[in-house]
């Protein structure tokens, strides 16, 4: 097969014609798994839409695409979910397999906010307060929503990557061997996950990527037990503790649930918090008539709120909380890349360079074997 690396050329058309396209196109996917049959697996985030998820042999938070990810058997995995979770599933897989991402625009914001280059500064700027080596002191994890190149580095420097499901096995790891954490890119997990373990708010500095030494004193980078870079979620970033209070005031029997990517001040007044798989599972084993407001993305609270009609579940935002960039994957791109395939051609495939692969490796292998 020849690999093309081209992208879904953006269709201008009218929403009608779209909408008609869009219901073609699930007889397409379904017409082009039978002809390629266990030739292609298809794996799906939680935060994909209904009409590109159905089609997911495979759906999940990003841990267990990870996990399952590296067990995959079939020679292609197309990827519906974003950019780094495809990345991943490459360094986890096979060097024989194809990992393809339908739409390579669906990218994530958060990741975007960390690049190599600005993390060996802050390591370098680290060094020099710190007085030698930053791996005598400090454990670098990084979140798994980064580029594979920050995996590498962490790999290299003998750290960990986590999800929001092993936040806390990943710092406990990290602090049984060195007395710092350097965390990236989300300071929502990271500070709600060291609160968590008792670790005081004073203890938990910001780096500010912007600043030379992140903005920071030396004493405050000396007395640090967390350096939490300064990223974030624009979708949860959304959610406020105003919200939960609404809530609560016409529902005091309301349970409120988010996912740890929210700022402290909503974890705070939270009854649970939790991984995507977390929340899904939490609601379907709920009781009947039980009620919800829910803390994260939009199509998965919608779907849970769908598959459990005997449970009063909703956005705990009056905002629709949409990933955008999971959103940019559509039927039309997900029968497009299998088209392509039955027709012996790979479109849309995710690469990353052999060395970064190997440390990236390192990183990943580390997570999956911290016990949760
Ligand atoms: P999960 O690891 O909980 O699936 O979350 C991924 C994500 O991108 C949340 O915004
Ligand atoms: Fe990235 Fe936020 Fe979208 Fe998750 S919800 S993929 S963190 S932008």
């Amino acid at each position: 097969m020849v690999a093309v690396d081209i992208q879904t050329p953006a269709p201008h058309i009218d929403e009608e014609t779209l909408i008609q396209q869009e219901e073609a196109a699930v007889e397409r996917i379904k017409k082009a798994r039978e002809i390629l049959g266990d030739e292609v697996i298809v794996l799906g985030h939680h935060y994909q839409r209904d009409e590109v998820v159905q089609f997911a042999d495979f759906q999940g938070d990003s841990y267990q695409l990870s996990v399952e990810g590296a067990k995959v058997k079939a020679k292609y995995i197309v990827f519906a979910g974003v950019h780094f979770m495809a990345e991943s599933a490459v360094v986890l897989g096979r060097p024989d397999q194809v990992v393809i991402l339908p739409n390579m625009q669906a990218g994530c914001s958060m990741a975007d906010m960390a690049n190599l280059e600005q993390v060996l500064t802050a390591w370098a700027e680290l060094e020099e307060v710190l007085g030698d080596d930053p791996e005598q002191h400090i454990m670098p994890v990084t979140y798994m929503n980064s580029a594979a190149n920050l995996k590498g580095f962490v790999g290299e420097h003998g750290g960990t990557v986590c999800t929001s499901s092993n936040a806390n096995g990943a710092l406990n790891w990290s602090f049984a061997q060195r007395e710092k954490v350097f965390f990236f890119p989300d300071q929502h997990l990271g500070r709600n996950t060291g609160k968590k373990m008792g670790i005081p708010l004073e203890q938990m500095v910001l780096w500010n990527p912007f600043k030379p030494y992140g903005g920071l004193t030396d004493d405050q980078i000396r007395n640090a037990k967390i350096i939490l870079w300064q990223g974030h979620c624009s979708v949860h970033q959304q959610f406020r503790p105003e919200h939960v209070d609404l809530w609560r005031n016409h529902h005091p029997d309301i349970n409120v649930m988010v996912h740890p990517e929210c700022m402290m001040q909503v974890v705070d007044k939270a009854d649970f918090v939790g991984s995507t798989s977390f929340i899904v599972n939490k609601i379907k084993n709920a009781e009947p008539g039980s009620k919800w407001a829910v803390g994260t993305e939009v199509h998965l609270v919608n779907r849970v709120k769908n598959a459990n009609p005997d449970r009063f579940v909703t956005l705990l935002s009056p905002f629709a909380c949409l990933c955008s960039t999971m959103y940019r994957i559509s039927p039309l791109d997900l029968a497009n890349v299998l088209e392509n395939l039955v027709e012996g051609r790979v479109i849309n495939q995710i690469f990353v360079p052999e060395d970064v692969q190997r440390n990236a490796k390192l990183a990943l292998d580390r997570m999956l074997s911290i016990p949760k």
